[in-house]
């Protein structure tokens, strides 16, 4: 079965970034959702429903978890569950035109089965399947090996170490000074494949919700990156949460340094 849903969906993703590059030709139209910062345009929703549509005529009993809400409300990750954001990284694609992601999760019974990043702009796809290994446009993607904090890039909001009402940027201050480099590249899913590919060491945000991460997951835990909250435990794919990603061994290193 999860096969043939990857045949499907290799298919699906590359129609949908077609359909988002020949968007770049029209006038997108632009709206705030719950602040000036918080984008969402015309794309982001033909995007999921695109999707939408090709999952509901093929498997009508699998169930959906879209950012832009046109699927289904759901309260539990029973059964084979969706989870799509068609656009990650709106900021990017309204200014920049790239740095952006469609990111897709499939999950049985809560667990992580098939997972999709498809960079549009560079059209690097980007996929796991959990015990199949993960790859990059067909060249599969080495193990993740062990790293530690002075050799690393670390990717974080810069906002985390300002004056916020979620963490004293005290905590977070130790780490940026002793990383090898620090970078924010606006998309969570983007940041999440980058680690993948080694091209990342470690990624952390205070506050993202489950379609930001559940193709990420698949693919960082295939090549044994670690995937938790701050404060180290497991994911829950139906809540908002905070999300620290990170390659073996410095996941530790970092944990002890944020809860010191
Ligand atoms: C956003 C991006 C961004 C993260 C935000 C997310 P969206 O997703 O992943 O990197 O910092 O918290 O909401 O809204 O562009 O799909
Ligand atoms: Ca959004
Ligand atoms: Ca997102
Ligand atoms: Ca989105």
């Amino acid at each position: 079965m999860w096969n043939e849903i990857d045949q499907h969906m290799q298919h699906w993703i590359r129609e949908a970034g077609e359909r988002i590059r020949d968007a770049f030709q029209t006038k997108l139209k632009i709206e705030t959702k719950s602040s000036p910062s918080d984008l969402v345009t015309n794309v982001d929703r033909e995007i999921e429903q695109f999707f939408i549509e090709r999952i509901r005529r093929t498997y009508p009993t699998h169930r959906i978890l879209g950012e832009e809400g046109l699927g289904d409300t759901l309260e539990a990750l029973d059964g084979v569950v969706w989870i799509i954001d068609p656009i990650d990284g709106t900021m990017n694609f309204v200014h920049q035109q790239r740095h952006f992601a469609i990111s897709v999760g499939v999950f049985q019974d809560g667990v992580g089965m098939l997972g999709y990043i498809y960079d549009v702009a560079f059209d690097e796809l980007y996929y796991a399947q959990n015990g199949k290994g993960a790859f990059l446009n067909g060249t599969p993607l080495p193990p993740l090996e062990k790293t530690t904090l002075d050799r690393s890039i670390i990717s974080l909001n810069a906002t985390w170490v300002t004056e916020n009402r979620r963490i004293d940027p005290n905590v977070l201050a130790p780490l940026v000074k002793k990383a090898r480099g620090t970078r924010s590249y606006g998309s969570a899913a983007l940041e999440m494949a980058y680690i993948a590919a080694g091209k990342l060491d470690a990624y952390m945000t205070l506050r993202l919700s489950p379609w930001d991460i559940a193709g990420g997951m698949v693919i960082v835990q295939e090549v044994g990156g670690v995937v938790t909250n701050l404060y180290g435990e497991p994911l829950n794919m139906i809540e908002k949460s905070s999300v620290f990603v990170s390659k073996p061994g410095l996941h530790e290193e970092i944990l002890a340094i944020i809860q010191r």
